[in-house]
Order: C-alpha cells, then sequence, then structure tokens
C-alpha cells in the first residue's frame, strides 16, 4: 500500500482547526469552485483509511458521514483498493451501452439474489443516485404508459431536472430553476415525530394513506393516470425519518390494485447500512422499481436501477449512459457485495444498536433533543427550541456539527434540525461510544451557551 497506515482507531487532533493548509485550500476552493456546494466546516481530507480521515495538516479525524453514506466499507478497504487497482490495469473502460463485459453480469445477479422480490430481474447501471432516479422516472412512465408521478414532502431524489421534479427537500434546490416536470405530486410523508395531520404516531401513516385515497386520487389525479409513486422508506436528506412499516405495506397495496409502480429509493438507505441489505425489508415490501447508488462501490461512482425482467424491458436505444456501470465501479461494487455479506452489514445492526440505546436517553438529558430515531447505522437526532412546541433548532443543530469537528468527529446534518450518523459500516464498538460521547459533550456545551 502506498504511504503509511492511520495508526489511531480515534481521533488525534494538534493545534487550532483547521490548520495552516486546511486554510490555504479553503480559501483558494472559494476562487475557484463553484459555491453551489454545502460546506459544513473546512476539513480539508488527504487521506481515509477505514473510518479515519486525516487532514493536509496531520489532524486525526473519526468519520462519521462516510462521503454523504458512500463509503460503506470504511475508506480504502484494502479489498476493494485490491479490485479496484487490479480492474484499472486490465479494463478501464468500454461502455456497456455498446458494448459486453461479464462484470456488469456478475454484479445484476448478485442485486436479484439480495433485492426483495423472487422473479427474475434487470438492472439498469447508472453513474449516481439522481441517474438512478431518471431511469426509474423514465422506466415507469415508458412501462405503464402513464405520466404522472407521486412523491413526498421532505423527499430528496437527486439534483438534475427529473429527480429534481421529485425532490421536494429545501427550496432553495430548486430556485431559480423554472419549470420541472409537470404531472407529479408530493403528499406528507408519515413523520411520526411531525404527523402532517395532526394525531399520534399510530394513525400518521393511516392519515397519509386516507389523504392519498380521498384527496389526491379523487381531486388531483386519477389512479389510472399515475405511472409511479417514490418513497424513501428512510427519508434521508430529510433528516432521517424512517417510515412506519405498516404504511409501506398499504401504499404497496394500494399500488398494486391501481397498477402504480412503488420505487423505493434506497440510494442513501441501501445495500446494509440499517442492518439489513434494504430498508425495505423491515415492512417485507417488494418494490416494483429499486434506485440504488451511494454506499454500493464505497466510494466509486456507481448507481443501479433494478426492476422485474418483465418490467425492465425497453427497447434498444430507449435508455443508456457513456460510464454507467463501468468496469472499475463494478470491481469495487463486487468487494463492496462480499464485505458486506461477510459481516459488515451485521455490523451495522449490532453496533447501530449500541448507538442507538445510547441515544434514546438523550430525550430526557437533554431539553433540545426532541426525537432520536432510525435503524442499523442510518441513525439521526432531531434539535429543537424546546421539547413541548417542538420547534426546529435549526442553528443549534449547526453549532453542535461545528462543535463534533473540533472534537475530531465529522458529522453531517440532514433535513431542518436534524443530526445525522451514517460511519462505515465497520465501525467498532469503541468508535461508536467516541461518537456518542462527543455529541453528548457538543450538545451540553451548545445549550449551557444558549
Ligand atoms: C434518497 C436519495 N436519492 C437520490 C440521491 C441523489 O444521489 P446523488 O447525489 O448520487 O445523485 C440522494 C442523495 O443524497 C438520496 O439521498
Amino acid at each position: 500500500m502506498i504511504g503509511t497506515a492511520i495508526d489511531t482507531k480515534l481521533p488525534r487532533l494538534h493545534g487550532t482547526l483547521p490548520g495552516p493548509k486546511a486554510k490555504e485550500i479553503v480559501a483558494l476552493d472559494g476562487r475557484h469552485i463553484s459555491p453551489s456546494y454545502t460546506r459544513s466546516y473546512p476539513l480539508v481530507a488527504k487521506r481515509g483509511q477505514g473510518a479515519m480521515i486525516e487532514d493536509v495538516d496531520g489532524n486525526v479525524f473519526l468519520d462519521f458521514a462516510a462521503g454523504i453514506a458512500g463509503v460503506s466499507t470504511g475508506h480504502c478497504h484494502p479489498k476493494g483498493v485490491e479490485a479496484i487497482q487490479r480492474q484499472a490495469a486490465e479494463l478501464i473502460h468500454i461502455s456497456g451501452t455498446d458494448f459486453y463485459y461479464s462484470q456488469m453480469i456478475e454484479l445484476a445477479e448478485k442485486l436479484e439474489k439480495v433485492t426483495p422480490g423472487k422473479e427474475p430481474k434487470r438492472v439498469f447501471y447508472a453513474n449516481s443516485g439522481t441517474e438512478a432516479v431518471e431511469a426509474a422516472i423514465k422506466l415507469a412512465r415508458y412501462a405503464t404508459g402513464r405520466e404522472k408521478l407521486i412523491a413526498f414532502q421532505g423527499c430528496f431524489h437527486g439534483r438534475t431536472m427529473g429527480s429534481l421534479s421529485l425532490t421536494a427537500s429545501k427550496a432553495v434546490q430548486r430556485k431559480g430553476f423554472g419549470s420541472l416536470l409537470s404531472g407529479v405530486f408530493h403528499i406528507p410523508y408519515p413523520n411520526q415525530y411531525r404527523c402532517p395531520f395532526g394525531g399520534g404516531a399510530h394513525d400518521c401513516g393511516d392519515d397519509v394513506i386516507e389523504h392519498l385515497e380521498k384527496v389526491v386520487f379523487k381531486k388531483l389525479a386519477d389512479p389510472s393516470d399515475v405511472a409511479a409513486i417514490f418513497v424513501e422508506p428512510v427519508q434521508g436528506e430529510g433528516g432521517y425519518v424512517p417510515a412506519p412499516p405498516k404504511f409501506l405495506r398499504d401504499l404497496a397495496d394500494i399500488c398494486a390494485r391501481h397498477g402504480i409502480l412503488l420505487v423505493a429509493d434506497e440510494v442513501q438507505s441501501g445495500m446494509g447500512r440499517t442492518g439489513k441489505w434494504w430498508a425495505s425489508e423491515y415492512a417485507g415490501i417488494e418494490p416494483d422499481i429499486m434506485c440504488i447508488a451511494k454506499g454500493i462501490a464505497s466510494g466509486m461512482p456507481l448507481g443501479a436501477t433494478i426492476a422485474r425482467a418483465s418490467l425492465m424491458n425497453w427497447k434498444p436505444g430507449a435508455h443508456a449512459s457513456t460510464f454507467g456501470g463501468n468496469p472499475v465501479c463494478l470491481a469495487a461494487a463486487l468487494a463492496t457485495v462480499d464485505l458486506l455479506e461477510g459481516g459488515y452489514i451485521e455490523n451495522a445492526r449490532k453496533v447501530g444498536e449500541r448507538l442507538k440505546s445510547r441515544m434514546q436517553g438523550w430525550t430526557e438529558r437533554f431539553r433540545t433533543v426532541g426525537d432520536v430515531r432510525g435503524m442499523g447505522l442510518m441513525l439521526g437526532v432531531e434539535f429543537v427550541t424546546d421539547r413541548k412546541s417542538r420547534e426546529p433548532a435549526h442553528d443549534l443543530r449547526d453549532r453542535i456539527v461545528e462543535r463534533a469537528f473540533h472534537k475530531g468527529l465529522l458529522v453531517l446534518g440532514a433535513g431542518e434540525s436534524t443530526l445525522r450518523f451514517c460511519p462505515p459500516l465497520l465501525v467498532n464498538e469503541e468508535q461508536v461510544d467516541f461518537a456518542a460521547s462527543a455529541i453528548e459533550e457538543a450538545i451540553a456545551e451548545v445549550e449551557q451557551a444558549a
């Protein structure tokens, strides 16, 4: 391996942050790079190993953000690196759009086995989550001959014009971009902490189903015109909000009844992150189409859209991609699948439970913690100004994220006032305990200063 190993499993900082080299690069970035990116704090990465990141000044951080849930098997896992290097030395690119190579089939066979549903499936390869969603939009319209699409308020499906039409996460993501796809309707998401129609958590999903059937289908879009309903089984960018399992089953029933395709966007929740292969498994649903990306190739750019073979039956030329399913990305994905099967999914479940049980005390202990939730290593803490009003505490959350950075822990926000934990799936108990303690300290400090 090139370079020396990062010889610590916990953070090691020296001096104030950002260090001199980091400061210089952040300044240059402002001059050269699109300001549309959303950086929360000045981490300038140099190298990574496992769950650790070393910055350009030699500070070492514990990474509970994992490249937005991208590096599922940790940074530069030796088996992933080896697979990438071997493949890069043999064939980097030829385009599966025009030619054949066996890795496309090898990964498709694996995905067919591990995704819900017994019927034969086909896979379309893309380069990202948004492209996996674009393919699903096109496939749903093509296969049903219908135009309308339904998605959820608070959902995030990507930033290209088709997927952006479904995204309803933050207005800034849509502002200034003109009209998007027509025929898209958004309904409330069954957030059990903030039931959209009031009422208790228990009937949250039922209320949304009633709204869909009695308002949307009766007044806005006849179900026979609806091609697909897109749902994140756990809303990701919206704040790490799991949908109630019964709600997902009811939604699947409604779709089946009306010939509407159920599309599960598991770009963030997928491939082991929740302690199962897919979050859909917690509800026992079999989506018609699945969109996956992020962690599936441990940091290499790969997305996939998976559907029953009888459904993914479009004509040559109907959809394609020059780089999607590039051999090097597929090699990384095949190594990722092996590592997940080899123990990382089970680890995500086990250490995720440990972290969640620690978080569960926070709603009592801290006045600004409104809710803790999630499964496996997809866990969120929602901050509120006070527990009674449940007013989202956006700035407070941001201050906690920033404090965590200064303690050597990398975390990200999600939604209006949620802090998310989405570390690599290989983190150990010591690392999880460190992260929990760092956040506890940060909350206490920020609450005291408020
Ligand atoms: C659920 C979901 N779908 C789609 C996307 C878009 O993925 P990408 O950024 O790879 O285009 C994201 C990204 O955060 C996501 O969380």
